[in-house]
């Protein structure tokens, strides 16, 4: 095979744990990926701004510390972004794309946020904004919905898709660790953003759902009316009531079709103890999909971490190289679906939801609560479906757990408004959604 004598000339933007795992996938597999392209990959330009980052990667490409110069540099043909942040990342994807440079880009907070405005500046230069690696790590699944799934109708998706929060919750099921304890090994193991509390308090999980949402469905980029929870509230006791119920808890993000809008959610949620997702343990996420033709498919695989991340970077880079001669309307459209085809489906607000429900509640140690507590619960409409109640003789109030069949979560609301102003009540009531994850 003759490889081009002319390579394809990268600038990358942050030389992190994404940055630094893209310059050595690159260059471990470059024989591989010349033979797929056609063309060598070559990082020309790079901006570091701690020169340490550079140790140990053999880097023969020009050095700045300022970012500008990579985006200015004209022997730059596709940038690639894994520097993170939402403002000056957006300034430097905005020139470069006026510039007519490719971009590719790990950063979801920035395209969950801003998408729509760089997606329809990257449409007007005819240049490609390619982000499979903002989405679950080494996991095709942008590719996988955009492409492969093309000839569906899809109806939901439901994803483990923060490594960082799965690999807590792994640890606190399996290994009793605090959650203060699972944090700090995350973060030293390069899988939590650099604020913890976008993966924790499911932000980062609202960013990747919103993305797959909007290729999904084809409707625009809308992180703001995601509703999010994080894990932060959970408590040793609620994983092992779950498990003691036949469930794992898990961080989900849900995104469903229906007639009237789109369900765009983020919050742990019980699963099935028997379902796949449920043994989807540590940094590793999996995004199942429900569609009319397929029926239901499951992406699994590493959704954080330098490799697992730069092989998502890598993938699109060779995307960029092999189509960044042809005519731009011949080419995937950033959302799937032809920018003047997007639809206006509203995300719906969460009192529409329906779901079963995890209630826990600390009530006083004396008979007639739990008649109080489910006379509420009946005048609501929302019947019960299993009960946990720990006799403790000497305490005060004991934990007790009720297990809901499915309603709407406003008449949830409204009757938990009540349950946690019973004297008899602790007003703190933890409730988690309980996912069937059945197909239709
Ligand atoms: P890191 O914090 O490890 O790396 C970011 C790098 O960008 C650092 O080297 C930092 O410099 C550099 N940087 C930040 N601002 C500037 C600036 N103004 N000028 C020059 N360099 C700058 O982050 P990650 O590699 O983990 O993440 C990068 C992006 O990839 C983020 O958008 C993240 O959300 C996304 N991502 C991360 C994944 C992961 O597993 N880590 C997975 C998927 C996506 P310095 O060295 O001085 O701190
Ligand atoms: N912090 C993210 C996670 C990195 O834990 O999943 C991958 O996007």
């Amino acid at each position: 095979m003759a490889v081009e004598a002319v390579p394809v000339r990268i600038g990358i933007l942050g030389m992190g744990t994404v940055g630094q795992g893209t310059v050595r996938v690159l260059q471990r597999n470059a024989g591989e990926i010349s033979r797929r392209v056609g063309r060598e990959i070559k990082v020309v330009h790079a901006a570091v701004r701690n020169p340490a980052r550079l140790q140990g990667l053999r880097l023969d490409a020009r050095i700045s510390a300022d970012p500008w110069a990579v985006v200015r540099d004209p022997e730059v043909d596709v940038l690639v972004e894994v520097m993170g942040g939402t403002g000056l990342a957006r300034d430097l994807l905005l020139e470069a794309i006026s510039r007519g440079k490719h971009v590719v880009t790990a950063n979801k907070a920035l395209l969950a946020e801003q998408g729509n405005a760089i997606f329809s500046a990257a449409q007007q230069q005819g240049v490609m904004v390619a982000f499979e690696a903002a989405v679950a790590g080494a996991i095709p699944i942008i590719k996988a919905i955009r492409e492969g799934l093309a000839g569906n109708r899809i109806h939901w998706l439901a994803g483990i898709i923060n490594g960082t929060s799965n690999y807590i919750l792994t640890q606190m099921y399996r290994e009793g660790w605090t959650f203060s304890r699972a944090l700090a090994m995350a973060q030293e193991l390069g899988y939590a953003e650099a604020d913890p509390g976008l993966d924790v308090d499911g932000g980062d999980a609202a960013h990747k759902i919103t993305l797959m949402a909007s290729i999904a469905f084809g409707i625009p980029v809308d992180s703001f009316h995601c509703h999010v929870e994080g894990i932060r509230h959970l408590e040793a006791e609620d994983v092992a009531f779950a498990a003691e119920l036949g469930y794992r808890i898990k961080l989900l993000g849900i995104a469903r079709r229906r007639p009237e809008g789109v369900e765009l959610r983020v919050h742990p949620a019980l699963v099935p103890a028997s379902h796949l997702l449920a043994s989807v343990e540590g940094p590793f996420n999996a995004i199942l999909v429900d569609s009319d033709a397929a029926g239901q498919s499951l992406y699994y695989g590493r959704g954080a971490g330098g490799d697992p991340t730069a092989s998502a970077v890598v993938a699109d880079l060779v995307d960029v190289a092999r189509t960044m001669t042809a005519d731009p309307s011949n080419r995937v459209p950033h959302l799937a679906f032809q920018p003047d085809a997007l639809s206006n489906l509203p995300i719906l607000p969460m009192g529409d939801v329906e779901s079963a429900y995890y209630l826990r509640i600390r009530a006083e140690n004396r008979p007639g609560v739990l008649a109080q507590v489910a006379t509420v619960l009946a005048e609501h409409g929302i019947s019960i479906e299993a009960l946990i109640q720990r006799e403790r003789a000497s305490a005060e109030s004991v934990p007790v757990v009720l297990l809901l069949h499915r309603c709407r979560e406003g008449s949830l609301d409204e009757a938990l408004g009540r349950i946690s102003a019973l004297p008899v009540v602790h007003p703190s009531v933890l409730r988690l959604r309980v996912e069937s994850l059945a197909e239709g």
